[in-house]
């Protein structure tokens, strides 16, 4: 049985923990955890050890605790060891090499791999020493997750939120799991809309949720991958293991997209603004009467790719289609010299949705995927992205 030993930060989100905890378990994993003397103002040591079925360690200097076993030993028994909540302290401890506790003291014993899950509020996550501190951590080889971006219990938004615990599960059997069918391959993956701004208040924009993106994301990480997911606008989490580009325009999105080249796949699920406008400097005043809006075409990211001297070796597209489905995607399949296109039938209630019903079209077939969720269609094309490179 895989032994974790989860050092639990003192952070709003220590009460994630607990849940992480659960999950762990589930997973068949045993867990030992150490509540830190901040971590035990959010959550109690009893808590830790119902969830844990396990004794809970808190202090260095507790006779009984080091007679059964030492700190020493208690780095040493695990295969991994997870921090999360990783707090900005906690991180600058680690990175320093100071042992002024428990948590810390085992840190600096131990010669077992390291996982940490931030969280703390934005600008801490943002300072220079926070920065510094992260850098250091990753070149002493300690795997330092990115934290979720959304509203924080300060009040504030942006990065510092801890990842969900199904993320932190997610990263620990990624980390048991071994190297992965896609590891050493690096793809990029478009998702979610772009904005075209109007002025300053208004845009164009495509419907389009992100799902399907980050969970192909997501997947293609866990099977190893290297992943570059340039996203559009849009509420969802980082998946484990992806590095984000966010950005806002089609333009952009090309930019980036072209940055993080070159590229063994790219999978282009984005629903890019096919146009744009020449974008007032000043909000448009309704008074002034309806604006006569310009068009020009945005740049075709697939097609633009499908050319590219250095094109993925294997290019792929999405086909929102709601008629004619798998004739219009292999049109466009060979139009835009693409490799496969995942068509689907977007006249039903498909955008926002958890579901998908997709076709598969490659040079000599076309395959239809029975109805399934989002995450199943990412499972199974990085499956066969993975059988394919
Ligand atoms: N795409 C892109 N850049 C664009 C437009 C689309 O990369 N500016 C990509 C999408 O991410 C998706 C595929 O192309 O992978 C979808 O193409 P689509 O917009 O359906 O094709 P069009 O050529 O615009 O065909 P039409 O609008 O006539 O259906």
């Amino acid at each position: 049985m895989r032994r974790i030993l989860l050092i639990v930060g003192g952070g709003i989100a220590a009460y994630k923990a607990c849940e992480l905890v659960r999950l762990i378990r589930k997973a068949g994993m045993r867990v030992t955890c150490v509540l830190t003397e901040g971590g035990q103002h959010f959550v109690t040591p009893m808590t830790l050890a119902a969830l844990s079925e396990n004794q809970v360690y808190t202090t260095l200097w507790d006779l009984k605790d080091e007679a059964e076993m030492g700190h020493i030993q208690l780095s040493r028994q695990a295969d991994l060891i997870v921090v999360a909540p990783a707090t900005a302290d906690l991180l600058a401890r680690m990175a320093a090499g100071i042992a002024d506790d428990l948590a810390t003291t085992l840190l600096l014993a131990t010669d077992k791999p390291v996982l940490a899950a931030p969280a703390m509020n934005v600008r801490m996550w943002q300072h220079a020493a926070t920065r510094r501190n992260v850098a250091t951590l990753s070149a002493d080889g300690v795997t330092v997750m990115e934290p979720d971006e959304g509203p924080m219990a300060c009040g504030e938004y942006g990065p510092g939120r801890l990842p969900e615990p199904e993320a932190i599960l997610a990263a620990i059997e990624r980390h048991f799991a071994g190297p992965g069918p896609l590891a050493g391959r690096h793809v990029v993956v478009t998702a979610g809309p772009t904005h075209e701004p109007i002025d300053p208040v208004r845009y164009i924009a495509n419907r389009s949720s992100g799902k399907q993106g980050f969970a192909i994301a997501g997947a293609l990480a866990e099977l190893g991958a290297r992943v570059t997911l340039v996203a559009g606008p849009v509420t969802l989490p980082t998946p484990a293991g992806v590095e984000r580009i966010d950005i806002e325009t089609a333009r952009e999105m090309a930019a980036a997209v072209e940055a993080a080249l070159p590229a063994d796949a790219a999978v282009l699920v984005a629903a890019v603004a096919d146009w744009r406008v020449e974008p007032a400097a000043h909000k448009l005043k309704k008074g002034d009467g309806p604006p006569a809006l310009a068009l020009s075409p945005n740049p075709d990211i697939l097609a633009t790719l499908g050319e590219h001297p250095e094109r993925p070796r294997l290019l792929i597209g999405f086909a929102a289609e709601t008629e004619r489905v798998t004739a219009q995607a292999a049109e466009k399949r060979a139009r835009k010299h693409v490799d496969w296109i995942v068509a689907n039938d977007v006249s039903g209630d498909v955008m926002g949705g958890d579901r998908n019903t997709v076709h598969l079209v490659t040079a000599d077939r076309i395959e239809d995927w029975e109805p399934m969720d989002k995450e199943d269609v990412a499972h199974r094309l990085a499956q066969r992205i993975a059988d394919a490179l």
